[in-house]
Protein backbone atom coordinates (compact mmCIF):
# COMPACT_ATOMS: atom_id res chain seq x y z
CA UNK A 1 0.00 0.00 0.00
CA UNK A 2 1.65 3.47 -1.31
CA UNK A 3 1.96 5.82 1.68
CA UNK A 4 -1.29 7.44 2.17
CA UNK A 5 -0.71 11.84 1.76
CA UNK A 6 -3.51 14.49 2.35
CA UNK A 7 -3.99 17.57 0.42
CA UNK A 8 -6.56 20.29 0.36
CA UNK A 9 -8.52 20.08 -2.37
CA UNK A 10 -11.52 22.98 -3.29
CA UNK A 11 -14.30 21.67 -4.40
CA UNK A 12 -15.46 24.50 -6.70
CA UNK A 13 -12.49 24.55 -8.63
CA UNK A 14 -10.39 21.45 -7.97
CA UNK A 15 -7.05 23.65 -6.92
CA UNK A 16 -5.08 21.95 -4.65
CA UNK A 17 -3.58 23.57 -1.41
CA UNK A 18 -0.84 22.33 0.98
CA UNK A 19 -3.20 23.46 4.23
CA UNK A 20 -6.35 24.48 4.96
CA UNK A 21 -8.09 27.84 4.24
CA UNK A 22 -11.59 29.32 4.79
CA UNK A 23 -11.36 30.91 1.02
CA UNK A 24 -9.78 29.13 -2.49
CA UNK A 25 -6.83 31.49 -3.82
CA UNK A 26 -7.80 29.91 -7.29
CA UNK A 27 -11.43 30.93 -7.28
CA UNK A 28 -12.27 32.92 -4.06
CA UNK A 29 -14.86 30.46 -2.98
CA UNK A 30 -15.66 30.53 0.83
CA UNK A 31 -15.37 27.10 2.61
CA UNK A 32 -14.77 24.82 -0.54
CA UNK A 33 -11.60 23.51 0.65
CA UNK A 34 -11.61 20.01 2.00
CA UNK A 35 -8.95 17.38 3.10
CA UNK A 36 -8.83 14.87 0.70
CA UNK A 37 -5.91 11.43 0.96
CA UNK A 38 -4.22 10.43 -2.02
CA UNK A 39 -2.06 7.71 -2.39
CA UNK A 40 0.57 9.02 -4.83
CA UNK A 41 -0.98 12.77 -5.17
CA UNK A 42 -3.86 13.98 -6.41
CA UNK A 43 -5.49 11.91 -9.37
CA UNK A 44 -2.77 9.23 -8.91
CA UNK A 45 -1.46 8.39 -12.95
CA UNK A 46 -0.57 4.61 -13.39
CA UNK A 47 2.34 3.68 -10.65
CA UNK A 48 4.35 2.94 -13.53
CA UNK A 49 4.68 6.41 -14.52
CA UNK A 50 8.10 7.12 -14.05
CA UNK A 51 9.51 4.06 -15.16
CA UNK A 52 11.46 4.12 -18.69
CA UNK A 53 9.45 5.51 -21.16
CA UNK A 54 9.15 3.60 -24.69
CA UNK A 55 9.58 5.77 -27.79
CA UNK A 56 6.41 6.42 -29.30
CA UNK A 57 5.75 6.04 -33.62
CA UNK A 58 6.12 9.88 -34.62
CA UNK A 59 3.98 10.79 -37.84
CA UNK A 60 3.51 13.38 -40.56
CA UNK A 61 0.27 15.78 -39.84
CA UNK A 62 -0.40 14.91 -43.38
CA UNK A 63 -2.40 11.20 -44.48
CA UNK A 64 -5.07 9.98 -45.09
CA UNK A 65 -7.30 8.95 -41.59
CA UNK A 66 -11.14 7.70 -41.90
CA UNK A 67 -13.56 10.33 -40.08
CA UNK A 68 -14.74 8.97 -36.54
CA UNK A 69 -16.94 5.84 -36.46
CA UNK A 70 -20.60 7.02 -35.02
CA UNK A 71 -23.36 5.26 -33.08
CA UNK A 72 -26.20 7.02 -34.55
CA UNK A 73 -29.37 7.53 -31.59
CA UNK A 74 -32.17 8.45 -34.81
CA UNK A 75 -33.14 11.36 -32.38
CA UNK A 76 -32.34 13.81 -34.82
CA UNK A 77 -32.23 16.53 -31.63
CA UNK A 78 -29.80 14.22 -29.86
CA UNK A 79 -27.43 13.53 -32.94
CA UNK A 80 -27.54 17.09 -33.87
CA UNK A 81 -26.06 18.83 -30.86
CA UNK A 82 -23.35 15.51 -31.12
CA UNK A 83 -22.41 16.88 -34.34
CA UNK A 84 -24.02 13.16 -35.92
CA UNK A 85 -23.94 10.65 -32.94
CA UNK A 86 -21.55 9.50 -30.53
CA UNK A 87 -18.10 9.14 -31.63
CA UNK A 88 -17.06 5.84 -30.78
CA UNK A 89 -13.61 5.36 -28.18
CA UNK A 90 -14.48 9.07 -27.03
CA UNK A 91 -15.90 10.17 -23.88
CA UNK A 92 -18.90 12.71 -23.40
CA UNK A 93 -20.59 14.30 -20.44
CA UNK A 94 -23.79 15.63 -19.82
CA UNK A 95 -23.88 17.63 -17.26
CA UNK A 96 -27.15 19.67 -16.31
CA UNK A 97 -29.15 20.59 -12.92
CA UNK A 98 -30.49 17.97 -10.72
CA UNK A 99 -33.72 16.99 -11.55
CA UNK A 100 -33.71 18.45 -15.35
CA UNK A 101 -34.03 15.33 -17.19
CA UNK A 102 -30.77 13.78 -18.03
CA UNK A 103 -31.47 10.32 -16.74
CA UNK A 104 -34.51 10.75 -18.43
CA UNK A 105 -33.03 11.61 -21.55
CA UNK A 106 -29.96 9.01 -21.68
CA UNK A 107 -32.65 6.19 -21.10
CA UNK A 108 -34.29 7.16 -23.97
CA UNK A 109 -31.52 7.72 -26.12
CA UNK A 110 -29.94 4.21 -24.97
CA UNK A 111 -33.25 2.27 -25.63
CA UNK A 112 -33.14 4.33 -28.72
CA UNK A 113 -29.44 2.70 -29.88
CA UNK A 114 -30.82 -0.92 -28.17
CA UNK A 115 -33.56 -1.04 -30.81
CA UNK A 116 -31.17 -0.17 -33.62
CA UNK A 117 -29.56 -3.78 -32.61
CA UNK A 118 -26.45 -2.11 -30.84
CA UNK A 119 -25.09 -3.31 -27.42
CA UNK A 120 -25.92 -0.89 -24.60
CA UNK A 121 -24.99 -0.62 -21.17
CA UNK A 122 -26.68 1.78 -18.41
CA UNK A 123 -25.14 1.74 -14.77
CA UNK A 124 -27.11 3.88 -12.60
CA UNK A 125 -25.07 4.95 -9.33
CA UNK A 126 -28.09 6.83 -8.30
CA UNK A 127 -31.13 4.38 -8.53
CA UNK A 128 -32.02 0.85 -8.04
CA UNK A 129 -32.52 -1.55 -11.02
CA UNK A 130 -36.53 -1.70 -10.14
CA UNK A 131 -36.17 1.89 -10.33
CA UNK A 132 -35.09 2.54 -14.17
CA UNK A 133 -37.11 -0.75 -14.94
CA UNK A 134 -40.17 1.26 -13.57
CA UNK A 135 -39.06 4.92 -15.61
CA UNK A 136 -38.37 2.70 -18.68
CA UNK A 137 -41.77 0.82 -18.49
CA UNK A 138 -43.34 4.68 -17.95
CA UNK A 139 -41.65 5.91 -20.98
CA UNK A 140 -43.13 2.83 -23.00
CA UNK A 141 -39.50 1.53 -23.53
CA UNK A 142 -39.35 -1.67 -20.52
CA UNK A 143 -38.82 -3.89 -23.75
CA UNK A 144 -35.65 -2.26 -25.30
CA UNK A 145 -32.58 -4.50 -24.96
CA UNK A 146 -30.67 -2.34 -22.56
CA UNK A 147 -28.16 -3.95 -20.33
CA UNK A 148 -28.66 -2.49 -16.50
CA UNK A 149 -26.98 -2.70 -13.51
CA UNK A 150 -26.60 -0.67 -10.53
CA UNK A 151 -22.98 -0.27 -9.45
CA UNK A 152 -20.96 2.92 -8.14
CA UNK A 153 -17.56 0.95 -7.57
CA UNK A 154 -15.32 2.16 -10.90
CA UNK A 155 -13.10 -1.27 -10.92
CA UNK A 156 -16.65 -3.42 -10.58
CA UNK A 157 -17.55 -1.29 -13.54
CA UNK A 158 -14.70 -1.43 -15.24
CA UNK A 159 -14.94 -5.58 -15.01
CA UNK A 160 -18.21 -5.85 -15.80
CA UNK A 161 -17.77 -3.78 -18.83
CA UNK A 162 -14.46 -5.81 -20.05
CA UNK A 163 -16.55 -9.02 -19.33
CA UNK A 164 -18.17 -9.79 -22.88
CA UNK A 165 -18.24 -8.31 -25.96
CA UNK A 166 -17.31 -4.63 -26.53
CA UNK A 167 -20.54 -2.30 -25.51
CA UNK A 168 -21.21 0.55 -28.06
CA UNK A 169 -22.48 2.81 -25.20
CA UNK A 170 -21.90 2.75 -22.13
CA UNK A 171 -23.87 5.13 -19.41
CA UNK A 172 -22.56 6.11 -16.44
CA UNK A 173 -25.26 7.99 -14.16
CA UNK A 174 -24.07 9.67 -12.60
CA UNK A 175 -20.02 10.65 -11.89
CA UNK A 176 -20.24 12.04 -8.18
CA UNK A 177 -21.70 8.74 -7.02
CA UNK A 178 -18.33 6.80 -8.13
CA UNK A 179 -15.93 5.61 -5.96
CA UNK A 180 -12.31 4.12 -6.72
CA UNK A 181 -10.37 1.98 -4.37
CA UNK A 182 -6.89 3.87 -5.64
CA UNK A 183 -7.86 7.37 -3.32
CA UNK A 184 -9.39 7.29 -0.02
CA UNK A 185 -11.45 10.59 -0.26
CA UNK A 186 -15.12 9.96 0.04
CA UNK A 187 -17.53 9.78 -3.48
CA UNK A 188 -18.42 12.96 -4.90
CA UNK A 189 -15.08 14.90 -3.57
CA UNK A 190 -13.23 16.26 -6.73
CA UNK A 191 -10.08 13.69 -6.34
CA UNK A 192 -12.57 10.89 -6.40
CA UNK A 193 -14.46 12.08 -9.43
CA UNK A 194 -11.28 13.39 -11.49
CA UNK A 195 -10.00 9.42 -10.76
CA UNK A 196 -12.86 7.61 -11.96
CA UNK A 197 -13.61 9.99 -14.62
CA UNK A 198 -9.69 9.32 -15.96
CA UNK A 199 -10.41 5.51 -15.11
CA UNK A 200 -13.81 5.34 -17.35
CA UNK A 201 -12.50 7.89 -20.07
CA UNK A 202 -9.35 5.30 -20.49
CA UNK A 203 -11.98 2.33 -20.92
CA UNK A 204 -13.74 4.02 -23.69
CA UNK A 205 -10.13 5.00 -25.67
CA UNK A 206 -8.89 1.28 -25.29
CA UNK A 207 -12.05 -0.32 -25.78
CA UNK A 208 -13.90 1.64 -28.70
CA UNK A 209 -16.77 2.16 -26.83
CA UNK A 210 -18.84 5.50 -26.37
CA UNK A 211 -19.09 6.20 -22.51
CA UNK A 212 -21.30 8.94 -21.64
CA UNK A 213 -20.25 10.48 -18.07
CA UNK A 214 -23.64 12.13 -16.23
CA UNK A 215 -22.77 14.77 -13.99
CA UNK A 216 -24.93 17.29 -11.71
CA UNK A 217 -24.01 20.71 -11.73
CA UNK A 218 -25.65 23.15 -9.27
CA UNK A 219 -26.11 27.08 -9.49
CA UNK A 220 -23.53 28.04 -6.51
CA UNK A 221 -20.98 25.36 -7.37
CA UNK A 222 -20.40 24.23 -3.90
CA UNK A 223 -20.99 20.73 -4.65
CA UNK A 224 -17.81 19.00 -7.03
CA UNK A 225 -19.00 19.64 -10.26
CA UNK A 226 -18.37 18.09 -13.38
CA UNK A 227 -16.70 20.76 -14.08
CA UNK A 228 -13.50 19.03 -13.16
CA UNK A 229 -13.87 16.54 -15.56
CA UNK A 230 -14.82 18.76 -18.72
CA UNK A 231 -11.18 18.91 -19.82
CA UNK A 232 -10.71 15.36 -19.91
CA UNK A 233 -13.70 14.29 -21.99
CA UNK A 234 -14.12 14.74 -25.72
CA UNK A 235 -17.26 16.69 -25.89
CA UNK A 236 -19.09 18.27 -23.13
CA UNK A 237 -23.25 18.80 -23.33
CA UNK A 238 -25.56 20.79 -20.73
CA UNK A 239 -29.06 19.92 -20.63
CA UNK A 240 -30.77 22.88 -19.25
CA UNK A 241 -33.95 24.34 -19.17
CA UNK A 242 -36.38 25.94 -16.31
CA UNK A 243 -37.96 23.22 -14.27
CA UNK A 244 -40.95 25.35 -14.04
CA UNK A 245 -41.21 25.05 -18.02
CA UNK A 246 -41.42 22.08 -19.65
CA UNK A 247 -39.00 22.80 -22.52
CA UNK A 248 -35.45 21.89 -22.06
CA UNK A 249 -32.11 22.49 -24.38
CA UNK A 250 -29.16 20.06 -24.72
CA UNK A 251 -26.19 22.29 -25.86
CA UNK A 252 -22.86 21.75 -26.83
CA UNK A 253 -20.09 23.50 -25.16
CA UNK A 254 -17.32 21.72 -26.02
CA UNK A 255 -17.45 19.07 -29.01
CA UNK A 256 -13.61 17.58 -30.46
CA UNK A 257 -15.99 15.85 -33.29
CA UNK A 258 -18.12 18.39 -34.18
CA UNK A 259 -19.49 21.90 -33.88
CA UNK A 260 -20.29 24.15 -30.24
CA UNK A 261 -22.69 26.07 -31.54
CA UNK A 262 -25.89 23.42 -31.77
CA UNK A 263 -28.73 22.80 -29.73
CA UNK A 264 -31.23 20.42 -29.48
CA UNK A 265 -34.42 21.00 -27.77
CA UNK A 266 -36.56 18.95 -25.88
CA UNK A 267 -40.35 18.87 -23.90
CA UNK A 268 -40.73 17.24 -20.96
CA UNK A 269 -44.03 15.66 -21.09
CA UNK A 270 -45.60 12.60 -19.17
CA UNK A 271 -44.35 10.15 -21.33
CA UNK A 272 -40.42 11.50 -21.47
CA UNK A 273 -39.21 14.24 -23.65
CA UNK A 274 -40.31 14.80 -26.95
CA UNK A 275 -38.15 16.47 -29.37
CA UNK A 276 -39.09 19.59 -30.74
CA UNK A 277 -38.35 19.90 -34.17
CA UNK A 278 -39.89 23.26 -34.91
CA UNK A 279 -38.15 25.32 -30.95
CA UNK A 280 -39.44 28.47 -32.56
CA UNK A 281 -43.29 27.87 -32.31
CA UNK A 282 -42.31 26.54 -28.19
CA UNK A 283 -40.45 29.94 -27.92
CA UNK A 284 -43.36 31.83 -29.53
CA UNK A 285 -45.90 30.30 -27.99
CA UNK A 286 -44.81 31.42 -24.60
CA UNK A 287 -44.83 35.26 -25.83
CA UNK A 288 -48.22 37.78 -25.77
CA UNK A 289 -49.90 38.22 -28.53
CA UNK A 290 -50.00 41.70 -28.07
CA UNK A 291 -45.80 41.85 -28.34
CA UNK A 292 -46.00 45.53 -26.73
CA UNK A 293 -42.85 46.21 -24.50
CA UNK A 294 -41.24 43.11 -25.53
CA UNK A 295 -37.99 42.75 -27.35
CA UNK A 296 -36.73 39.33 -27.90
CA UNK A 297 -32.45 40.17 -27.16
CA UNK A 298 -30.03 37.34 -29.14
CA UNK A 299 -27.59 37.31 -26.07
CA UNK A 300 -24.67 35.37 -25.41
CA UNK A 301 -23.98 33.10 -21.76
CA UNK A 302 -20.17 32.54 -22.11
CA UNK A 303 -19.76 31.08 -25.21
CA UNK A 304 -23.41 29.90 -25.51
CA UNK A 305 -25.93 31.80 -27.90
CA UNK A 306 -29.26 32.60 -25.78
CA UNK A 307 -32.63 34.07 -26.77
CA UNK A 308 -34.79 35.66 -24.18
CA UNK A 309 -37.85 38.24 -23.96
CA UNK A 310 -37.17 41.72 -22.46
CA UNK A 311 -40.32 43.07 -21.33
CA UNK A 312 -40.86 46.72 -20.71
CA UNK A 313 -44.06 48.53 -19.46
CA UNK A 314 -44.14 52.57 -19.53
CA UNK A 315 -46.64 53.98 -17.17
CA UNK A 316 -47.65 57.49 -16.92
CA UNK A 317 -46.51 58.29 -13.27
CA UNK A 318 -48.35 60.04 -10.54
CA UNK A 319 -45.31 60.57 -8.39
CA UNK A 320 -43.02 63.39 -8.34
CA UNK A 321 -39.97 60.59 -8.10
CA UNK A 322 -40.85 57.97 -10.95
CA UNK A 323 -40.68 54.10 -10.01
CA UNK A 324 -37.85 52.35 -11.74
CA UNK A 325 -38.64 48.59 -11.22
CA UNK A 326 -35.94 46.22 -12.80
CA UNK A 327 -35.62 42.41 -12.54
CA UNK A 328 -32.79 40.51 -14.67
CA UNK A 329 -30.68 43.77 -15.27
CA UNK A 330 -28.41 46.24 -13.94
CA UNK A 331 -30.48 49.29 -13.11
CA UNK A 332 -27.70 51.60 -13.67
CA UNK A 333 -27.87 50.66 -17.21
CA UNK A 334 -31.17 51.26 -17.71
CA UNK A 335 -30.86 54.76 -16.52
CA UNK A 336 -28.04 55.33 -19.27
CA UNK A 337 -30.36 53.75 -22.09
CA UNK A 338 -33.06 56.33 -20.50
CA UNK A 339 -30.79 59.15 -20.46
CA UNK A 340 -29.79 58.07 -23.89
CA UNK A 341 -33.07 58.26 -25.07
CA UNK A 342 -34.21 61.01 -23.44
CA UNK A 343 -30.93 63.55 -24.92
CA UNK A 344 -30.07 62.23 -27.66
CA UNK A 345 -32.98 60.89 -29.49
CA UNK A 346 -35.37 63.64 -28.02
CA UNK A 347 -37.96 60.70 -26.66
CA UNK A 348 -39.62 62.66 -23.42
CA UNK A 349 -39.92 59.07 -21.34
CA UNK A 350 -38.06 60.22 -17.59
CA UNK A 351 -41.83 61.39 -16.02
CA UNK A 352 -42.87 57.90 -16.35
CA UNK A 353 -42.80 54.82 -14.03
CA UNK A 354 -40.50 51.92 -15.87
CA UNK A 355 -41.31 48.08 -15.09
CA UNK A 356 -38.72 45.93 -16.86
CA UNK A 357 -38.46 42.50 -16.71
CA UNK A 358 -36.11 39.88 -18.41
CA UNK A 359 -38.49 36.91 -18.97
CA UNK A 360 -38.14 33.34 -17.27
CA UNK A 361 -35.93 34.57 -14.55
CA UNK A 362 -32.60 34.87 -15.99
CA UNK A 363 -29.93 37.61 -15.09
CA UNK A 364 -28.50 39.09 -17.97
CA UNK A 365 -24.97 41.40 -18.01
CA UNK A 366 -24.31 41.83 -21.14
CA UNK A 367 -24.37 45.65 -22.32
CA UNK A 368 -25.04 44.29 -25.85
CA UNK A 369 -28.75 43.46 -24.12
CA UNK A 370 -28.99 47.99 -24.52
CA UNK A 371 -30.67 47.76 -27.85
CA UNK A 372 -33.28 45.16 -27.00
CA UNK A 373 -34.44 47.09 -23.72
CA UNK A 374 -34.54 50.38 -25.79
CA UNK A 375 -36.56 49.02 -28.39
CA UNK A 376 -38.81 47.23 -25.35
CA UNK A 377 -39.48 50.87 -24.03
CA UNK A 378 -39.94 52.33 -26.97
CA UNK A 379 -42.54 50.01 -28.24
CA UNK A 380 -44.30 50.40 -24.96
CA UNK A 381 -43.84 54.03 -24.74
CA UNK A 382 -45.44 54.55 -28.27
CA UNK A 383 -48.07 51.77 -28.29
CA UNK A 384 -46.24 50.30 -30.89
CA UNK A 385 -45.72 46.69 -31.16
CA UNK A 386 -42.37 45.31 -32.11
CA UNK A 387 -42.41 42.42 -35.04
CA UNK A 388 -42.76 39.60 -32.99
CA UNK A 389 -40.39 37.63 -35.48
CA UNK A 390 -37.31 39.84 -34.66
CA UNK A 391 -34.51 39.79 -32.69
CA UNK A 392 -32.35 42.76 -31.07
CA UNK A 393 -28.93 43.23 -29.83
CA UNK A 394 -26.27 46.38 -29.75
CA UNK A 395 -25.00 48.24 -26.99
CA UNK A 396 -25.37 51.63 -27.05
CA UNK A 397 -23.30 54.43 -26.72
CA UNK A 398 -23.81 57.83 -24.70
CA UNK A 399 -23.32 59.60 -27.76
CA UNK A 400 -26.68 57.76 -29.02
CA UNK A 401 -24.66 55.50 -31.28
CA UNK A 402 -25.28 51.55 -31.73
CA UNK A 403 -21.81 50.02 -31.34
CA UNK A 404 -21.25 46.52 -33.04
CA UNK A 405 -20.66 43.54 -30.17
CA UNK A 406 -18.72 40.04 -30.56
CA UNK A 407 -19.96 36.98 -31.68
CA UNK A 408 -22.39 38.48 -34.41
CA UNK A 409 -22.87 35.63 -36.28
CA UNK A 410 -23.38 33.18 -33.27
CA UNK A 411 -26.21 35.47 -32.52
CA UNK A 412 -27.52 35.48 -36.10
CA UNK A 413 -27.71 31.57 -36.28
CA UNK A 414 -28.82 30.68 -32.82
CA UNK A 415 -32.13 33.47 -34.24
CA UNK A 416 -32.43 31.68 -37.34
CA UNK A 417 -32.24 28.20 -35.84
CA UNK A 418 -34.88 29.49 -33.78
CA UNK A 419 -37.32 30.42 -35.87
CA UNK A 420 -36.72 34.11 -36.30
CA UNK A 421 -36.74 36.52 -39.60
CA UNK A 422 -35.60 39.80 -39.05
CA UNK A 423 -32.97 41.12 -36.91
CA UNK A 424 -31.76 44.82 -35.80
CA UNK A 425 -28.32 45.63 -34.29
CA UNK A 426 -25.37 47.57 -35.14
CA UNK A 427 -23.18 47.07 -37.82
CA UNK A 428 -21.90 43.40 -37.74
CA UNK A 429 -18.52 44.20 -39.83
CA UNK A 430 -17.40 40.90 -40.85
CA UNK A 431 -19.92 38.49 -39.75
CA UNK A 432 -21.41 36.09 -41.33
CA UNK A 433 -24.82 37.39 -42.43
CA UNK A 434 -25.53 34.16 -44.61
CA UNK A 435 -28.26 33.09 -42.42
CA UNK A 436 -31.66 34.32 -44.62
CA UNK A 437 -32.32 36.66 -41.87
CA UNK A 438 -32.91 40.20 -42.82
CA UNK A 439 -31.00 42.29 -41.27
CA UNK A 440 -30.99 45.82 -39.99
CA UNK A 441 -27.59 47.38 -39.27
CA UNK A 442 -28.29 51.05 -37.41
CA UNK A 443 -25.73 53.50 -36.48
CA UNK A 444 -27.78 55.76 -34.81
CA UNK A 445 -30.46 54.55 -31.80
CA UNK A 446 -32.55 57.90 -33.15
CA UNK A 447 -33.03 56.08 -36.28
CA UNK A 448 -34.68 52.77 -34.74
CA UNK A 449 -36.46 55.03 -32.54
CA UNK A 450 -37.94 56.88 -35.47
CA UNK A 451 -38.71 53.67 -37.16
CA UNK A 452 -40.66 51.71 -33.95
CA UNK A 453 -42.23 54.68 -33.22
CA UNK A 454 -43.85 55.25 -36.91
CA UNK A 455 -45.83 52.40 -36.30
CA UNK A 456 -46.97 53.55 -32.96
CA UNK A 457 -50.41 54.16 -31.87
CA UNK A 458 -51.09 56.99 -30.18
CA UNK A 459 -52.21 57.15 -26.44
CA UNK A 460 -55.59 57.61 -25.49
CA UNK A 461 -54.62 60.41 -23.57
CA UNK A 462 -52.00 62.42 -25.18
CA UNK A 463 -49.90 63.66 -23.14
CA UNK A 464 -47.57 66.16 -24.78
CA UNK A 465 -44.52 63.51 -24.47
CA UNK A 466 -43.23 63.49 -28.25
P1 LIG B 1 -34.56 12.79 -14.32
O1 LIG B 1 -34.28 12.24 -15.65
O2 LIG B 1 -34.59 11.83 -13.18
O3 LIG B 1 -33.58 13.98 -13.95
P2 LIG B 1 -32.02 13.95 -13.63
O4 LIG B 1 -31.49 12.62 -14.00
O5 LIG B 1 -31.47 15.07 -14.47
O6 LIG B 1 -31.88 14.25 -12.18
O7 LIG B 1 -35.96 13.53 -14.44
C1 LIG B 1 -36.51 14.12 -13.35
C2 LIG B 1 -37.78 14.87 -13.63
O8 LIG B 1 -38.40 14.62 -14.85
C3 LIG B 1 -38.74 14.48 -12.55
O9 LIG B 1 -38.96 15.62 -11.75
C4 LIG B 1 -39.97 14.06 -13.25
C5 LIG B 1 -39.79 14.47 -14.65
N1 LIG B 1 -40.31 13.47 -15.59
C6 LIG B 1 -41.43 13.77 -16.35
O10 LIG B 1 -42.00 14.84 -16.25
N2 LIG B 1 -41.87 12.84 -17.24
C7 LIG B 1 -41.29 11.62 -17.39
O11 LIG B 1 -41.73 10.80 -18.21
C8 LIG B 1 -40.14 11.33 -16.57
C9 LIG B 1 -39.45 10.01 -16.68
C10 LIG B 1 -39.68 12.29 -15.70
MG1 LIG C 1 -30.77 11.15 -12.71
Amino acid sequence: MAKSRSSFVCQACGAVTSRWQGRCDACGDWNTIVEELTDSGVGAGPKSAKAGGRATNLVPLSGETESAARVVTGMAEFDRVTGGGFVKGSALLVGGDPGIGKSTLLLQSAAALANRGKRVIYVSGEEAVAQVRLRAQRLGLGEANVMLAAETNVEIILATLENGPVPDLVIIDSIQTLWTDRVDSSPGTVTQVRTSAQALTRFAKKSGAAVVLVGHVTKDGQIAGPRVVEHMVDAVLYFEGDASHTFRILRAVKNRYGATDEIGVFAMTELGLEQVLNPSALFLDQRDDDATGSAVFAGMEGTRPLLIEIQALVAPSPLGTPRRAVVGWDSSRLSMVLAVLETRCGVRIGANDIYLNVAGGLKINEPAADLAVAAALISSLTGSPLPKDSVYFGEISLAGGIRPVAHGSIRLREAQKLGFKSVCTGRLGTADKSTGLEVSEFTALADLVGRIAANGKPREAPRDEW
